[in-house]
């Protein structure tokens, strides 16, 4: 949440600072702000406002500053309105420090009460302007240098942060920390000049080499030199990475969305998570990221999968594919309420953490709990580098491609794979599988993104029943099995971005509540292909349909027996029960996608969301 973005170098920062706030806008759009420092005066120019970047732009035409340093925030807001005044970045109160801040800082509000104390003034609701101010009142108390008044104040803070710091009288440095929330700063030419952002997207136009800064670490960048110490004041040797995504990937590549193009990238990204991995001839899963924990996998009494929205609902399909075919009990849990009821972890117990953006602030937290408490820490995670990645133990990445609509798509399919490749290769070797049973599932998997692609065809008839329901103000949706966390993914992915009512069921809880809802005006989605509940499935449908309910049913090519019984039916190709949720959650997604623009709702920036959920 809140996108940060800074540069230090050779060129005009002003269109480097905008165009990477374009690139972070999914982590947050309540308000913009940049500024830099212009010389020879050396004096901030700043510009702020309540909106998206555009806006931001818009007010700025034609007034753009030549400074060759400065900082940046897209902001989702945490304390404080969106306005023009809570917009970062914040200053401090001599005006000659200037922050920019991703996260919270929890005992703001007893500093911000001693600094009023000492006569300190705040123009805006945030905890940022308090974290300033407190940084500024150091530095002047202790006679210190910027540097060490940073170090000392985030020994004060408790929170999480990711912050950048631009000083008037030291207009050629720029000083960045994090803790819990992440930053990445990128290395320009012979050091010639450094980029700062809260991921590699503004970065990689520029250069591919890259450093990752780990919690309670502050990073001095000046001239052509990168310092990094710890906040114990300790000097450390950065470690410089190379990047491996290309600039297409972060791009609209002539779709009208970023979340129509991942769900159309989904052929492809989930044959990039299968590769090198399913191996169809040698018949077996290479998973080298997890490779040192295989035998503690098999061994494990229990998996606890730990995860947040859409990643969670990847969780409770794992959860059916893991105890049918490795036969461990799997638990799902939501990773906010585990961090916070101290969990039973025994040993031998693996915790698995799943994550998109790999910096969900809860997902996060439960797993250090998890760690804490002696568990093994696996993650499932998309984007390279993140904090839960480095977190873990050991891993398997998705690859599915930066995913940049603030709905999960493309790394919903691929969480999917990873789970299934993993929870086959523990099944191989405990022999809770047959050989024959493996080699099928295996062969079906590569099968997968072709029937993905056949799904994708449907689009426009989809579109034709979304136009039918835009206006529908609820929606149920319904499955059993495997199919019901697909239920639960349907609904999260309507109401987030169309603002729909919905809610998924598993389809035989529905007359213990549920039903009381539907009548002639309630669309019902059921997902009911052909598997082993498919029967019991069939009379939840006639449940609704005798209550006049309307129903849409996703249904396998070829069922003679719905078409006849529902409204509309949208038919996808069959496949094993247990890979079912990657062909039929695609109509759900494209069925969202319609309505949500149909509304006029901003389908890649729906409101009061961000992609990446890095406070608690
Ligand atoms: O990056 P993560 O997978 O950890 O994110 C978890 C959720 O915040 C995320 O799935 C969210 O629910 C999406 N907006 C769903 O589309």
């Amino acid at each position: 949440m809140c996108g940060i973005v800074g540069y230090i170098g050779k060129r005009e920062a002003h269109s480097i600072l905008i165009n990477g706030l374009k690139r972070l806008e999914y982590r947050g759009y309540d308000s913009a702000g940049i500024v830099t420092i212009d010389t020879p005066s050396n004096s901030f120019t700043a510009f702020k406002k309540k909106g998206k970047v555009a806006d931001l732009e818009k007010a700025i035409s034609g007034k753009s500053s030549k400074g060759k340093i400065g900082i940046g925030h897209t902001r989702w807001a945490t304390h404080g309105e969106p306005n023009d005044v809570n917009a970062h970045p914040h200053f401090s109160p001599s005006k000659k420090l200037a922050m920019i801040h991703n996260g919270i800082i929890e005992n703001y509000s007893s500093i911000k009460k001693e600094l009023i104390s000492k006569g300190h003034k705040f123009d805006s609701e945030t905890d940022t302007e308090v974290f300033i101010h407190f940084i500024e009142h150091i530095q002047q108390n202790n006679g210190c240098t910027l540097e060490e008044a940073v170090r000392l104040a985030l020994t004060k803070v408790v929170g999480a942060y990711a912050i950048v710091i631009l000083s008037k009288d030291q207009p050629d440095q720029l000083i960045a920390a994090r803790k819990g929330s992440p930053l990445v700063i990128g290395i320009g030419k012979n050091k010639e000049e450094f980029f700062i952002a809260s991921d590699a997207t503004p970065i990689i136009e520029y250069t591919r080499e890259v450093v990752y800064l780990n919690d309670e670490e502050i990073a001095v960048l000046r001239g052509n030199d990168i310092q990094i110490k710890s906040i114990k004041d300790i000097e450390l040797t950065p470690y410089i990475q190379s990047l491996d995504i290309e600039l297409e990937a972060i791009e609209k590549g002539g779709y009208d969305h970023y979340m129509l193009k991942e769900i159309f990238e989904q052929p492809r990204s989930i044959k990039d998570c299968m590769r090198g991995r399913v191996r169809l001839k040698e018949k077996k899963i290479v998973l080298g990221g997890i490779q040192k924990n295989i035998d503690n996998l098999i061994n494990a009494k229990r998996i606890i999968l730990i995860a947040c929205g859409t990643s969670w609902h990847s969780g409770l399909v794992a959860e059916y594919i893991f105890e049918e075919f490795a036969r461990i009990p799997v638990e799902v849990e939501y990773a906010s309420e585990f961090r916070y009821r101290n969990p039973i972890i025994n040993k031998g117990d693996i915790v698995i953490a799943i994550s998109q953006s790999g910096e969900t602030a809860d997902t996060l937290a439960a797993m250090e709990l998890a760690k804490r408490k002696g568990a093994i820490n696996l993650g499932i995670c998309n984007v390279v580098g993140s904090s839960i990645a480095r977190l873990s133990d050991e891993g398997v990445y998705t690859h599915a491609g930066p995913e940049i609509g603030v709905a999960s798509t493309k790394a919903f399919t691929a969480q999917l794979i990873v789970l299934t490749m993993m929870a086959l290769k523990v099944a191989r070797y405990k022999k809770t599988i047959t050989e024959g049973h493996f080699e099928e599932l295996l062969k079906e998997l590569t099968l997968i993104p072709e029937k993905v692609r056949k799904v994708l065809e449907l689009s426009t008839a989809i579109q034709k029943i979304a136009e039918i329901y835009k206006d529908a103000t609820n929606f149920l949706y319904l499955g059993r099995g495997y199919n019901f966390p697909v239920a639960l993914e349907g609904a999260l992915k309507l109401k987030e971005i169309s603002y729909i009512h919905a809610e998924g069921y598993p389809a035989a809880e529905m007359k213990h509540g549920p039903i009381a809802l539907i009548d002639e005006e309630m669309p019902v989605v059921f997902i009911a292909t052909r598997d082993s509940s498919y029967d019991k499935i069939v009379s939840n449908i006639q449940e609704v349909k005798a209550r006049k309910g309307k129903v849409i049913a996703i249904v396998t090519e070829g069922d003679a027996l719905l078409p006849k019984m529902v409204d509309y039916v949208i038919e996808v190709p069959n496949t094993s029960d247990a890979l079912m949720p990657m062909v039929s959650v695609i109509p759900l997604q494209l069925l969202s996608y319609h309505i949500a623009l149909m509304r006029g709702c901003n389908v890649d920036q729906p409101r009061n969301l961000a992609k990446s959920v890095t406070v608690e």
